[in-house]
């Protein structure tokens, strides 16, 4: 055990040598080996955000980028107007791998100025998206990460443990559904009950949902997918730090953050899913990626990614589907149904036109390994590829209140792909329904 402390002591030397040289903001070089530190195991967070000491900024969780040379990233929500130097401390759990509990240790720790990048996505609300770097020579060793303001008060700091350690070719999931966020009492039950089940025919084998509060219903539906097994519910209480905004922008519905902080949780989402699944979608809980040439997503990638092998983002369109206009046959109007507050998606096929002169925003399909940003209609910053998905291979159901409600049934399209899936489907919406207990 000496033997082991002295090798590794010499070596932090070494280092702190090193980074004296090297780094012009190394500020202090801490030994916690001494009994300064009361306990083995760092300070965890107690939530999924973390306040960043000394400052308004919040701190989410760390990533190692391997495709940045190995940096380590702390997505974080930074105020822009009170920009301030941000430091690291990076610490490496010296005995990680033997014996951290009964030694009392948690190694060597480094302390050094952070570089901050702000995300250029903010639709003009103060507090924005940002990814805090610390880039030093511990990197490879390095297991936690704090960021604060005070790099001189650095005896009760949270630490986060930087994920993302190893790079892996094979991932557990082939597709991943990341919904950013679910907020206010939303109780549509039934349709977020049908698009889980229409997306497990699909292929998708994972859904997060980041959950800031949700209506009973739903809270009974999430419940059973995440015993189920499909689904990841990763608490999100963004308002018990910020007064976040109900809509986009800023100058229309004021708060401190773009909806719940939608831009953190998806690049949060994309950075935690980054080694573990092979394809990424990023759409909302009312929205499906639908491959209308191919039976499922597995088949439609294997097409596009032949086609476009440097691609690393596919852009899919959206297309609204009025919750207004009803199939009149009611073949899906089912009675036992009912009872289930929400939205019945089979009763909805009709799908509003393009209209030449207005946008209509994409979402997107990506490998989340060549993407470094993201936002929500576009990434913000790529490596490999972005390729714009024809609307006639694939496209987004998306039953909502209609965009343009002016339009009469003969002047929409009817599009009743959802149907093709009936015969699986409705007994497994039935299934869940019934074993969440919403029926
Ligand atoms: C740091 O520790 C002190 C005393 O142990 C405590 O009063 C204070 O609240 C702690 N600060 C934080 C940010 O946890
Ligand atoms: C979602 O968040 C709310 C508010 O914190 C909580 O009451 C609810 O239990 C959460 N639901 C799930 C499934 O985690
Ligand atoms: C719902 O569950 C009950 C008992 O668990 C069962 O008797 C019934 O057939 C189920 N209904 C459907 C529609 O699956």
């Amino acid at each position: 055990m000496m033997q082991r402390k002295l090798a590794l002591l010499v070596g932090i030397g070494a280092l702190t040598v090193l980074l004296m040289l090297r780094w012009e903001h190394v500020m202090t070089l801490v030994n916690l080996m001494s009994s300064k530190r009361p306990s083995a195991e760092p300070e965890l967070p107690k939530d999924t955000i973390t306040p960043i000491p000394g400052s308004r900024h919040l701190m989410v969780s760390a990533f190692k980028d391997h495709r940045l040379g190995g940096a380590i990233r702390v997505i974080s929500i930074i105020c822009r107007q009170e920009l301030q130097p941000l430091y690291c401390v990076l610490c490496a759990n010296a005995n990680a791998d033997v014996d951290a509990k009964d030694d009392g240790v948690m190694g060597q720790c480094a302390s050094f100025q952070a570089k901050v990048h702000l995300h250029s996505d903010d639709f003009g609300f103060p507090f924005v998206t940002s990814d805090v770097f610390c880039m030093s020579l511990m990197l490879q060793q390095a297991t936690h990460v704090s960021i604060t303001a005070n790099p001189y008060v650095i005896h009760n700091l949270t630490f986060l443990s930087i994920q993302n350690q190893e790079v892996k070719e094979s991932f557990r999931y082939s597709f991943t559904v990341c919904i950013s966020n679910l907020f206010g009492e939303y109780n549509n039950a039934l349709q977020f009950a049908q698009t889980m089940e229409v997306y497990k025919l699909l292929g998708v084998q994972r859904v997060v949902i980041y959950n800031t509060s949700c209506g009973p219903d739903v809270e009974k539906i999430l419940k059973y997918y995440r015993k189920e097994g499909m689904l990841e519910v990763v608490p999100w209480p963004i308002d018990k730090f910020l007064t976040p905004s109900t809509g986009w922008k800023y100058d229309l519905h004021h708060g401190d953050i773009h909806y719940y902080g939608q831009l953190t949780t998806l690049n949060e989402c994309m950075y935690r899913y980054m080694y573990q699944s092979k394809y990424l979608l990023l759409n909302d809980i009312d929205e499906i990626i639908m491959p209308y040439k191919h039976a499922n997503l597995e088949k439609l990638m294997g097409t596009l990614q032949e086609q476009h092998p440097n691609a690393g983002v596919f852009k899919i369109k959206n297309h609204i589907f009025p919750k207004t206009q009803f199939d009149d046959s009611g073949r899906f109007r089912l009675a036992r149904w009912r009872s289930v507050p929400g939205v019945n998606i089979l009763e909805h096929v009709y799908r509003e036109p393009d209209r030449k002169h207005v946008f209509n925003p994409t979402k997107l399909l990506i490998n989340p390994r060549s993407v470094e940003q993201t936002s929500v209609h576009t990434t913000l910053k790529q490596f490999g590829l972005v390729f714009n998905v024809p609307f006639d291979v694939c496209r987004i159901i998306h039953v909502r209140v209609p965009l343009q409600g002016k339009l009469s049934k003969d002047q929409l399209f009817v599009d009743k792909k959802l149907w093709e899936f009936e015969e699986l489907l409705i007994p497994s919406i039935d299934r869940a329904l019934n074993e969440s207990g919403v029926l």
